[in-house]
């Protein structure tokens, strides 16, 4: 849950006049969610928001899963993808359900238009580049480690800086926000929290585009891309407050816990959705009991499907992955360790792994994309003889 924010300007009170200085009126408008109750904010343009000179279909989002779901461990490796050159119209989907969908995305070349995704939140895991994101709330750097949450219905478009680009895409359901048990009553983060309002990055440099002409807003909604054609630049806002704006928090400033012996997963956590949590797993020493054993105990989650990427190449206790290597656990089958590395991790002061997880409560479609980038034999990679 952002905090309150304010950039540029906004009048003495909501839902009076804020006037240009030639006498005419900013338009106001509130982008929030779940009606007028949930987190918004007031926008304040230079034109109205709702002039829209055309509208078009573009094309269906037929997300294909594989036509037969055999409940095995699986592997994937992302790094093999080739997608398109735009950061949010060539993102390529691996693992969904109606809760929680990931793709990659490997932008090459900054879209011509802004987009906005009327139907779900989204967390963009930075997996390589740097630049900023450009919205109506201003402009919001990102780099290697960033998650950039946009939620829903903000109109917004990547720049590109220094590259190459790697992004994860978190497509979430429902309102993404930090754990609740992180936060007292009043909505602050708590000392107990792996974080503070500190490490939230906000919007900054909000210069609004005084244009008129053609700009096109790409929307998605109701899984389908629809082009609307607006007469002036949709980045006209000169001042806006409240909670619903772009924010970042970096996976390096996750602060890790450590303790005597092993903790749960649930100490990683980062977020959480409808249906799904995110954890980050970051760098650091390992439990200080001189018999404790790091590594994880196998563990069978039910009603759970674990899905980890992998940042770098190091993962505690797993063998055979890379950067952008992607793993699925599904609900109902034990996972845990790979032989040896159980006690590879004795005695070992500490991990270098860099992570993110995202746990489904309900079962993840895998995609055909996903599929033809699979490490087949993954889930054997547990038998003492295939070590
Ligand atoms: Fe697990």
């Amino acid at each position: 849950m952002p905090i309150y924010h304010q950039l540029g300007r906004v009048p003495r009170k909501r839902h009076v006049a804020l006037r240009r200085d030639d006498g005419g009126l900013y338009y106001e408008e509130l982008v929030g969610n779940q009606g007028f109750a949930g987190p918004s904010s007031l926008l304040y343009h230079l034109r109205l928001p709702t002039a829209v000179k055309a509208v078009r279909s573009i094309r269906g989002l037929a997300w294909v899963a594989e036509p037969e779901r055999v409940a095995r461990h699986r592997h994937f490796r992302t790094s093999a993808l080739s997608t398109g050159p735009s950061a949010v119209l060539d993102r390529v989907p691996l693992l969904f359900n109606s809760d929680v969908a990931l793709s990659i995305a490997r932008p090459r070349k900054e879209d011509a238009f802004f987009y906005r995704n009327g139907q779900g939140d989204e967390v963009v895991f930075v997996v390589e580049g740097e630049g900023c994101l450009e919205s109506s709330f201003g402009e919001l750097d990102y780099r290697p480690g960033d998650y950039v949450v946009v939620p829903r219905g903000i109109v917004h478009r990547w720049r590109l800086g220094k590259g190459p680009f790697r992004f994860l895409v978190i497509e979430s359901g429902g309102y993404v926000r930090t754990p609740k048990r992180y936060r007292n009553e009043h909505g602050q983060l708590t000392e107990m929290a792996p974080f503070s309002e500190r490490d939230m990055r906000r919007p900054e440099r909000l210069a609004p585009h005084d244009e008129t002409g053609d700009f096109a807003v790409v929307i998605k909604s109701g899984n389908r891309l629809v082009e609307t054609t607006l007469d002036h630049h949709p980045l006209d806002v000169v001042g806006w407050d409240g909670y619903y704006y772009p924010w970042a928090i970096s996976i390096h400033d996750f602060e890790p816990r450590v303790g005597r012996v092993h903790l749960p997963p649930p100490v990683h956590q980062m977020f959480e959705g409808d249906g799904f949590v995110i954890c980050s797993f970051v760098p650091r020493p390992f439990d200080f009991e001189p018999d404790s054993i790091p590594a994880p105990y196998s563990h069978t989650n039910v009603m759970s499907d674990e899905v980890l990427f992998y940042a770098n190449s190091e993962f505690m206790s797993r063998k055979g992955i890379e950067l952008g290597s992607l793993t699925l656990h599904p609900d109902g089958l034990p996972h845990g360790p790979q032989p040896g590395k159980t006690e590879e991790s004795i005695g070992k002061p500490g991990t270098a792994e860099l992570a993110v997880m995202v746990d489904s409560f309900r079962p993840l479609l895998v995609s055909r994309e996903a599929v033809g980038i699979e490490d087949p034999g993954y889930y054997l990679s547990w038998l003492e003889a295939s070590n």
